[in-house]
């Protein structure tokens, strides 16, 4: 691990009730635009330890990072700090119970190294699911200790993505992956939507209003 990042716990006053018209204050329920649910892989004990993750975010563009936010009282969590590896496995539709099984069972009681077929990468820690399409195995380069979590940021060393899930130009294709998606509070697991547009494109036809310069 390259570093440890210690913030101090930042538990200030709850703020005082404030009324704006039309809005209520729903915090701290407010994920209900979907995540990604992931599996996170570590070794544990000598053997393959899964949990569900849904907490997770890219976090650094080069060196590609991701973090993951682990709760101190999961068993991986020790794994991770341990080992400094793991992986992030993006499960199908398909696999809805199995990814909510290991998210309800602790390792620490039951041995969940059984649940999938699991190869290795670059990195001996970090087990990928085969049943997954695509896996991404993390070398954990900062902890940042928050309240509850572990906010385990993780360089990139590989990303193995199933080749009957690429695209023509060699990029994972979103549909054929087909990601599971939570939302919360109200706890439900979903499917991907309909595509509503193209980032970095867009927003071209509103250049010439909104700065000046050429649309297109
Ligand atoms: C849908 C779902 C999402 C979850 N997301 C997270 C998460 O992002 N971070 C976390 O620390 N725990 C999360 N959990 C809880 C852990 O997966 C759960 O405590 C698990 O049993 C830990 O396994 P372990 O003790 O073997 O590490 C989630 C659980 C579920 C069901």
């Amino acid at each position: 691990m390259a570093s440890d990042v210690t913030t101090s716990p930042a538990h200030g006053p709850a703020p005082s009730p404030k009324a704006i018209a039309g809005r209520v204050d729903i915090a701290p329920q407010a994920f209900v635009v979907p995540m990604a649910q992931t599996i996170v892989g570590c070794m544990a004990d000598g053997r393959p330890n899964f949990m569900a993750v849904a907490w997770l975010t890219r976090v650094n563009y080069q060196p590609p990072m991701l973090g993951v936010a682990i709760n101190r009282r999961n068993f991986s969590h020790g794994a991770i700090a341990a080992s400094g590896q793991f992986s992030v496995n993006f499960p199908t539709v398909d696999m809805t119970a199995v990814t909510d099984y290991t998210g309800l069972a602790s390792g620490a009681r039951v041995d969940k190294s059984g649940l999938f077929e699991v190869f290795h990468g670059h990195l001996d820690a970090a087990p990928l699911i085969r049943e997954c399409p695509l896996g991404i195995e993390c070398r954990v380069h900062t902890a940042v200790e928050l309240p509850s979590n572990t906010f385990f940021i993780g360089e990139i060393v590989g990303a193995w993505c199933a080749e009957d899930c690429l695209d023509g130009a060699g990029a994972p294709d979103p549909r054929l992956l087909r990601p599971i998606l939570l939302t919360m509070p109200d706890n439900r697991y979903w499917s991907m939507g309909d595509v509503v547009g193209r980032a970095w494109h867009d927003g071209k036809a509103l250049r010439g209003k909104a700065d000046g310069s050429e649309a297109g």
